[in-house]
């Protein structure tokens, strides 16, 4: 039975008595039994990612209100956790993303692999790189002894010099000079990215949000211990490629041939007719889950990734970021651009489309959002959420809002 709770909400102009649930077809939407192993299974781990969508929860929506067949549309794609979900169900899929490096992490989550081959090329980077590795271990001894051309790396990053020891700092540039004598280029650069965060000389407890790099012994709140700061990053080069290899085999096996589209943009101005491929069918639905005002820089937690790969930033073009705050003028620009973008998303919706929206809308402002875009309110889900990323254990609760398209 879902639990059935009354919520007024209160919008400048708008007053809606509505009945928002808890649960779906059965299904509780705190998911708090579901184990970390299967909230980040398959290639939904296969880097970290702030503000991911828990994939049962796109799931239990997709299957609840859309067919095998129905084309999804996520227009804050992020890590792309919606489009993989979509083509496990059979259902097309087009994401939307500013920032390129997300683009990237959703494009190696969905991609079609010759597994052979990615296979052989993450085993044979490894290789060297350990080789490489052991020679820095060494005092550089061994080079004339393996006739290799092993250099020392330098590199003008000023984020790269602060947060990497030494020895992390080249093994990681020297993993990413190797890069382009594969084919598979972008599954190495999402190892790499994964293994540099991971080998940061930041306390264990505080990958997400570090504030300064840790140069000596310190006291882990993860760990009740002292512990070491890092000081290699081959461990973890080595961890991600074998758990990378393993993820999209995993996803080979349940992936069907729905098509998957990932386009690089602003959401505000889009036009899938420009874009190669689209064909014109519209979208049955939207299954998404914006920025949330001041909240997160997209493209800052991911820093270290576009020092080493020198992606394009458009972090001025994201919405809501944290850099922005929350201030009265930051929320009303934010409510504007968020009514930018599902009106420009409208053009591209078939009549009645349902609209999902994830969203901790503690200043109401999706009421407003809805009415201004020609949206029908048709329910509001609530789900408590339990951040559990390291130290942050705060409790906060999102909607689901299920909009339709009048
Ligand atoms: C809450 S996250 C989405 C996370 C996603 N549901 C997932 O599971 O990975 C919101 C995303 O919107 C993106 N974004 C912000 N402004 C945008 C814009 N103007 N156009 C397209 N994407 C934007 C951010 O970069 C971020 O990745």
């Amino acid at each position: 039975m879902p639990i059935t709770k009354i919520a007024t909400f209160v919008a400048p102009q708008i007053k809606i008595s509505k009945p928002f649930e808890t649960s779906l077809n059965g299904v509780d939407l705190s998911f708090a039994n579901i184990k970390e192993y299967e909230r980040t299974k398959h290639v939904h781990r296969l880097h970290p990612y702030l503000g991911k969508f828990i994939p049962q929860l796109v799931e239990v929506f997709l299957r609840s209100y859309f067919k095998k067949g129905d084309s999804i549309l996520d227009p804050f794609m992020g890590s792309g956790t919606t489009l993989i979900e979509a083509n496990v169900l059979g259902m097309h899929s087009a994401g939307v993303e500013i920032s390129l490096f997300n683009c990237l992490i959703a494009d190696i989550k969905t991609k079609k692999y010759d597994i052979p081959l990615v296979e052989k090329e993450i085993k044979d980077i490894l290789f060297k790189t350990k080789e490489y590795s052991n020679w820095l271990a060494q005092g550089q001894k061994q080079a004339t002894f393996l006739q290799k051309s092993f250099k020392k790396y330098k590199t003008d990053s000023e984020y790269l010099n602060k947060w990497l020891s030494n020895r992390a700092l080249q093994e990681i540039l020297f993993y990413n000079g190797q890069i382009e004598n594969y084919q598979n280029q972008d599954i190495l650069k999402i190892i790499l990215s994964r293994a540099t965060r991971s080998a940061r000389l930041i306390p264990h407890y505080d990958l997400a949000r570090p504030s300064k790099p840790v140069r000596g012994k310190y006291y882990c709140i993860k760990h009740r211990r002292y512990c070491e700061p890092i000081n290699e990053a081959i461990k973890f080069i080595n961890r991600y490629s074998w758990d990378t290899i393993r993820r999209i085999k995993e996803f080979e096996n349940i992936r069907t041939n729905a098509h998957i589209k990932i386009i690089q943009g602003d959401s505000r101005e889009i036009d899938f007719n420009r874009i190669e491929g689209y064909k014109g069918g519209k979208f049955d639905g939207i299954f998404t889950s914006p920025p949330y005002v001041g909240l997160i820089d997209y493209h800052d937690q991911h820093r270290y990734a576009y020092e080493l790969f020198g992606f394009n930033d458009n972090g001025l073009k994201e919405i809501g970021p944290a850099s922005r705050g929350r201030s009265r003028e930051a929320k009303k620009e934010y409510k504007n651009d968020i009514i930018a973008v599902f009106q420009n998303m409208n053009r591209f919706l078939k009549p009645k489309a349902k609209i999902f929206v994830v969203v901790n809308d503690r200043d109401n402002l999706y009421p407003e959002v809805a009415s201004a875009c020609g949206y029908e309110i048709e329910k509001v889900f609530h789900r408590p959420v339990l951040m559990r990323t390291e130290r942050d254990n705060t409790r906060f609760s999102e909607s689901i809002y299920y909009f339709i398209k009048r």
